[in-house]
């Protein structure tokens, strides 16, 4: 018996409530837009689909916070999405003041909700609902993980030419070029992935994986919907089946991997109560380079979000 709301009926966030709703795990989605008309069209929509496709997940849009009070989990797709030639971080000055008011009136109407943020710059508007949130770290923590590990995963499946599905990956780090896909945490069904392909070769997936959001970009001329919204879906369907499944999020990072006070994608346990545990990996020196130089990215832009005095 979960209401989730997901804020913002754009791309990402129909998408999100119409995966969920197709999961048939929570009893009720809201969909919230200041565009109160679009999200009631997108959630009529998706109630419609329901007798097609059986679910019985209840679908309502509106553009009035009042209509979340009590979500257990509140999933933050708001702000503007990137044009050709913009970098995540250009988002900053606009999705900054969204995400801000977004947390704001979400926690004027539910009390201890579950926060996962999709809006970018991943990183540092995760840290944004953060402060403005007041709840504790293991309830408030970002989507890019699971999608950025799928874009990898995929790609491997293409050049193997085997299912995605036998394709177990971890990545870390910021949700930007400077992600860190890990080779060496890669199998296919268990298998190595580097018994499987050679260097070249993945080194030039890990290198399309890196900027694989922008590849969309230039595609379509603006940001990623599908894969994107069913990993946000997925991780909530996680948390209110208390599965444990360990996926890598954007997570609080208070000393793990020596980086502190910050968010950064690591993988985690995800359970009833959000993040259950981080989980700290025996990196080589080649990764925690890798690693730090990430960090300092976003934390660069940290410090423009911190400068903006919000
Ligand atoms: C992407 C956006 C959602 O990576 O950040 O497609």
């Amino acid at each position: 018996m979960s209401k989730v709301t997901v804020v913002g009926a754009g791309n990402v966030g129909a998408t999100v409530a119409n995966v969920l709703a197709h999961k048939d795990v929570v009893n009720e989605v809201v969909l919230l837009d200041i565009k109160g008309d679009f999200a009631r069209g997108k959630a009529l929509d998706s109630w419609q689909q329901a007798p097609i496709d059986y679910y019985s997940t209840k679908l309502k849009g509106t553009e009035d916070y009042k209509d979340t009070a009590g979500s257990d989990i509140v999933v933050i797709t708001a702000g503007i999405p990137r044009k050709p030639g913009m970098s995540r971080d250009d988002l900053i000055a606009t999705n900054a003041k969204i995400v801000n008011i977004v947390t704001k009136s979400i926690m004027e109407h539910s009390e201890n909700p579950i926060i996962i943020v999709v809006s970018n710059p991943l990183d540092v508007m995760t840290y944004a609902a953060f402060k403005a949130a007041g709840l504790p770290a293991s309830r408030v923590f970002g989507m890019a993980g699971i999608l950025d590990t799928a874009r990898y995963r995929a790609f491997l499946a293409t050049a193997l030419n085997v299912s995605p599905k036998d394709i177990q990956a971890v990545l870390m780090g910021g949700h930007g070029d400077t992600m860190v896909p890990l080779p060496r945490y890669t199998t296919v069904s268990g298998i190595p992935v580097t018994e499987m392909i050679g260097d070249d070769e993945l080194n030039a997936i890990v290198e399309r994986t890196k900027k694989g959001g922008g590849e969309l970009v230039g595609l379509m001329g603006t940001s990623a919907w599908y894969a994107p919204g069913a990993a946000a879906a997925q991780m909530v369907e996680t948390i209110v089946r208390d599965e444990n499944r360990i996926f890598p999020c954007c997570a609080y990072l208070n000393g793990e991997y020596g980086i502190n006070e910050m968010f950064l994608g690591v993988p985690v346990k995800l359970g009833k109560n959000g993040i259950e545990q981080i989980l700290e990996l025996q990196l080589n020196d080649d990764e925690k380079e890798l690693l730090n130089t990430s960090a300092q990215h976003v934390r660069a832009v940290m410090d423009v979000f911190e400068g903006m005095d919000i």
